[in-house]
């Protein structure tokens, strides 16, 4: 069985519920406490041994690949006042030569074709999919929870996590089969399925593992919910011929693309900071204090 070494992480979404702020600024690097959004998911991914990551970018987003390089002159500045500490977590976050590809998807055409984009460069071998505006919050990390799995067990491993029934139609929710212990059999999945129509409640989180045969699945192009292009539709075809899993990883996922979840990160992310739980306690108690 092939290992999973490279991570496709579609940043070209418009971050539309979350304008104005993202209007100029890709919603993938807006902070949550003191990093980008970004910078979370390059950090689980890399703590999942993944070695090569796949930025599918688009307009506007060339912000992306100027943070993951060199800032000459605040480097030189930080280094000659001395704030060592903060120079070097920006130099942590920095990519080992040629381990950061960039590519382009030039229109809004949905998840699928985001993924598809990612095809020469990811070649003949499973791989990740992070979706950049989750964050979760799980050790390990919930990608390699995933990636756990799948060397176990191998085939398409999907990252899930239960939502209340009121919430399924935002999500790929997931038909399943036979459960052991948090592993569950796949029999079907669906996008966005009406309001009452969700075939559970087991919502496809932003993590998956993928077998390479996914990109014939997305060559059709065929358009789904909300006219676009779904990996979720992909993934069911590929259902036909390959083994798919959901696992209900451990953590606590935290939507950024939404005003509240995005909220919600940074207090949460905030208090658990050994450096800033105390104060950030202090602040949320006084503003609930009114
Ligand atoms: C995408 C996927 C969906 C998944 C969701 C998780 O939808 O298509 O299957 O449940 O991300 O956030 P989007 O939120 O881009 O509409």
């Amino acid at each position: 069985m092939k290992p999973v070494r490279k991570a496709v992480l579609p940043v070209a979404g418009l971050g539309t519920r979350v304008l104005p702020g993202t209007k100029t600024v890709p919603k993938e690097l807006l902070n949550v406490v003191d990093r980008p959004i970004l910078s979370y998911i390059v950090a689980e991914a890399r703590a999942a041994g993944i070695e090569h990551i796949v930025f599918v970018t688009g307009r506007g987003k060339q912000a992306i690949e100027d943070y993951f390089d060199h800032q000459v002159e605040l480097e030189a500045q930080l280094k000659a006042k001395g704030k060592t500490d903060v120079l070097d977590a920006l130099l942590a976050e920095l990519p080992r030569p040629g381990e950061m590809s960039f590519v382009r998807q030039m229109a809004p055409l949905g998840l699928g074709h985001a993924v598809w984009c990612a095809r020469d460069i990811i070649g003949d071998e499973p791989f990740a999919v992070m979706l950049p505006d989750v964050i979760v919050d799980a050790a390990p990390g919930a990608l390699k929870q995933l990636i756990e799995v799948h060397d176990r067990i191998g085939g398409n491993v999907i990252g899930v996590e239960a939502v209340p029934d009121s919430e399924t139609h935002k999500y790929g929710v997931v038909a399943p089969g036979e459960r052991d212990g948090r592993l569950v059999q796949m029999t079907g999945m669906v996008e966005k399925p009406p309001q009452g129509s969700a075939p559970s409640n087991l919502s496809i989180a932003g993590r998956y593992i993928l077998q390479p045969e996914i990109f014939a699945a997305l060559a059709a192009q065929e358009k789904g919910a909300g006219g676009e292009i779904q990996l979720t539709d992909a993934m069911v075809r590929l259902m036909a011929g390959q083994p798919f899993h959901a696992y209900e990883y451990e953590g606590v996922t935290h939507d950024c693309g939404d005003k509240i979840g995005l909220l919600k990160a940074n207090v949460a992310l905030a208090l658990k900071r050994p450096d800033l739980g105390p104060a950030a306690r202090a602040a949320v108690e006084a503003i609930l204090a009114g």
